[in-house]
């Protein structure tokens, strides 16, 4: 498939479902089916949670949130702001939230505000990868599925540009 310039494949699709399967395992080990909801950042999260939901019990719901931090570019614009809110009642329940990869956490810390002010008992975070920036809100993910380096990232949920998001493999650019 191309790719644009520099890309290089980083992680295979095996490894990736291998590690999902792990970090569902995990998720589930420490939270009450009847309780949960997994609220997915779009549109990043969609492949993800749709492997997650797979591995969940039955019983778990699902919704998804939808929030801009980026336009086009490969840096943070470092403004979030939500698009489209969820439709689930999260008030007196265990809301994970679930993104494709964790930057500086600014779009993290804001959804999990936005769930704590609906009302959520308890809000966790969960994403597939943690890029290692020197993050300046030290804000951390409860469950990371990878800890990779300083890049830029597409497939599997991953778009530059809104493209390659399809990608069942992962592929990483350096830094530029
Ligand atoms: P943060 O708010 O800086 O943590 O950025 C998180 C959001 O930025 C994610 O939901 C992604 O959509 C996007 N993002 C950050 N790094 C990358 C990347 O390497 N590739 C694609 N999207 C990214
Ligand atoms: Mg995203």
């Amino acid at each position: 498939m191309p790719l644009p310039d520099g890309f290089f494949l980083y992680l295979g699709s095996e490894r990736i479902a291998g590690r999902v399967r792990e970090m569902a395992r995990l998720i589930a080990r420490d939270s009450d089916p009847e309780r949960l909801v997994v609220v997915g950042i779009l549109q990043g999260a969609a492949l993800f949670c749709a492997d997650l939901a797979r591995e969940l019990d039955g019983r778990v719901r699902y919704d998804f949130l939808r929030l801009a931090s980026y336009g086009d570019e490969t840096t943070s614009s470092g403004r979030v702001r939500l698009v489209h809110d969820r439709q689930t009642d999260v008030e007196n329940q265990d809301v994970v939230l679930v993104d494709d990869i964790h930057d500086t956490g600014l779009t993290l810390r804001f959804a999990a505000g936005h769930m704590a002010a609906l009302g959520a008992r308890s809000v966790r975070t969960a994403v597939l990868l943690a890029k290692g920036n020197g993050r300046p809100d030290h804000f951390r993910a409860h469950w990371i599925g990878f800890e990779v380096p300083r890049g830029f990232y597409v497939g599997y949920g991953l778009d530059f540009a809104g493209r390659y998001r399809g990608m069942p493999d992962i592929y990483r650019r350096e830094p530029q």
